[in-house]
């Protein structure tokens, strides 16, 4: 990256789902971080020489035996401090605090009550006041190292916010980095600029112009070649790498016969309508179904669509006269929920396919230059590119595509009812205005079938569900309050339009403590 580096903050990882949301923060901030596993903080802290720094929250307890703790160097450097949940407990910890095993924890949305002023609620939270924010802890601090003092409090947590001015460290906690502690990120910025005094001038146009040059030297004079969704991530990943290489790309869109209806004709004709950039069509259907037919767990698929996309990459890269690197719109999200410990610590939710589906043998190596972005931060990097809209404000698409919205047993039949019923949905949703509204919106499939009555006629056929959700990175999500004459209006039109189905849900889970996706 071109960022000097006394204008960055390291961010220590301690296995937290969402240390990749405190970078985003920062960056939304204006102001370039860096993530570094709590094992390698010492080596990135004095190659960095960061002017402030955030302890992210982790799964591990400090109570427990040889906890992951950052570096001594850090307490003694001058640089501001930010611990966030089990950030603020190790912080607690290391300085001479006391940290309790909570017997019961808070989970969710809390809300804290602001005791004193510091410098962190800067022209955002005054005393008095009550605020949103939201929790995940079972430990909790229970004396306080000296020099620190008590500025938040909830009903469970008496150090929900603590600060020692003079050193400039401060504990959090509950999360601020996610959307719903809702001045979280005002909060951070606080921090990046107020406390740390950075200016907060980095940019999407920075961003870009990095990965360029990153993406010139990974690849040299190599050949790649890109796997092309229709989606707005491969799409912004092909045009950037395309920017980078120009001709040694070449664009593979592997059609599995997963994808929703019409979108395989619309990608091979938006693509090629809008870029001048070579682009195969491989028409896979068959070798898809095939290989799901029977198989059930979701696991399961998820690696199987995996390792099949690889199989059809490396025949096209053999056929287009073979490539180096094989290049993917593989986003943050996709990471975090699929690695475990070693590369950054958190627990595998998912095996994304375009991460855990990948086979040892694969003998391409990787180019996915978004991988440290969240999904709005990759429409932002689409605009700054000058992509479509019709790309840019695509819903997200998961790689899997309706395998994964089919639980159980996948085969045509259910794909083609699948297909209608979501076109119907996506057509209202569409019609009534809402479709930027919302962060994802589609129909799932179950495997359950109920009895119905149609004219005269018993019917026994399957659910469909319905999911939209709003969110700004999927990493958290809310469902879309739809209102009920809209909802029984798509009901009505798939019960009556598509065959096959016979009853209509909504499901009304947020992320967590579900995920997005139903498998
Ligand atoms: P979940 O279901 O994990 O989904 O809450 C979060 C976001 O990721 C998308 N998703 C995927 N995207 N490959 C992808 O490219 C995948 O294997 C995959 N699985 C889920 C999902 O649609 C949602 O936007």
């Amino acid at each position: 990256m071109t960022q000097s580096a006394q204008d960055t903050i390291l961010i220590i990882d301690f296995g937290s789902q969402v240390t990749q949301l405190i970078a985003r923060r920062v960056r939304e901030a204006g102001v370039y971080s860096e993530i570094a596993p709590f094992n390698a903080a010492e080596e990135a802290f004095h190659r960095l020489k960061p002017r402030g720094i955030i302890l992210s929250g982790g799964p591990s307890s400090v109570v427990g035996i040889d906890p992951p703790l950052p570096p001594d160097a850090i307490w003694t450097a001058g640089v501001p401090i930010l611990g966030i949940c089990y950030g603020q407990q190790a912080m607690a910890k290391q300085l001479g605090g006391t940290v309790e095993v909570g017997d019961s924890g808070e989970f969710g949305r809390a809300f804290i009550e602001i005791s004193d002023r510091c410098a962190l609620f800067a022209g955002l939270w005054r005393e008095g006041e009550t605020h949103q924010v939201w929790m995940s802890h079972g430990d909790k601090v229970q004396a306080l190292p000296a020099g620190f003092r008590p500025v938040a409090q909830t009903a469970g947590a008496p150090f929900a916010a603590i600060a020692d001015d003079e050193r400039r460290f401060f504990g959090v906690q509950f999360h601020p980095e996610v959307v719903h502690t809702p001045d979280g990120a005002q909060l951070i910025a606080n921090f990046a600029r107020h406390v740390c005094g950075l200016k907060g001038d980095w940019t999407m146009a920075e961003f870009r112009a990095a990965k360029i040059a990153e993406i010139r030297a990974q690849v040299g004079k190599g050949r790649v070649i890109c796997g092309l969704s229709g989606g707005v991530d491969s799409a912004v990943a092909a045009v950037l790498i395309h920017e980078a290489i120009g001709d040694q790309l070449t664009c593979v869109f592997v059609d599995h016969g997963l994808m929703r209806k019409g979108e395989a004709e619309q990608v091979v004709s938006l693509f090629k309508g809008h870029y001048n950039i070579p682009l195969v069509h491989v028409n896979a259907e068959t070798l898809f179904l095939n290989g799901l037919a029977g198989v059930t767990d979701p696991e399961a698929k998820r690696k199987f669509i995996g390792k099949t996309f690889i199989d059809v990459f490396e025949d096209e890269a053999k056929k287009v006269g073979g490539a180096d690197f094989l290049a993917q719109g593989t986003l943050y999200p996709d990471v975090i929920e699929s690695v475990s410990f070693t590369g950054g610590p958190s627990v595998t939710i998912k095996s994304h396919h375009n991460v855990g589906g990948l086979p040892a043998r694969m003998n391409m190596k990787l180019v996915e230059p978004l991988r440290e972005l969240f999904k709005d931060e990759v429409r932002e990097l689409g605009r700054e590119l000058g992509l479509p809209d019709i790309f840019v404000g695509r819903h997200p698409f998961p790689g899997p595509g309706l395998a994964i919205r089919i639980p159980g047993a996948v085969d045509k039949a259910k794909c083609d009812i699948l297909r209608k019923a979501d076109a119907i949905y996506l057509e209202e949703i569409r019609n009534a205005g809402l479709y930027d509204a919302i962060w994802q919106a589609f129909a799932v499939l179950l495997p359950v079938k109920t009895v119905g009555v149609m004219g005269d006629g018993r019917t026994y056929d399957n659910v469909c569900a319905l999911r939209a959700v709003t969110s700004t990175d999927g990493m958290t999500a809310d469902i879309f309050p739809f209102d009920a004459a809209f909802l029984s209006r798509v009901a009505t039109r798939i019960v009556n339009e598509v065959a096959g189905i016979n009853r209509v849900v909504y499901d009304y889970t947020s992320k967590p403590p579900g995920t997005i996706e139903w498998e």
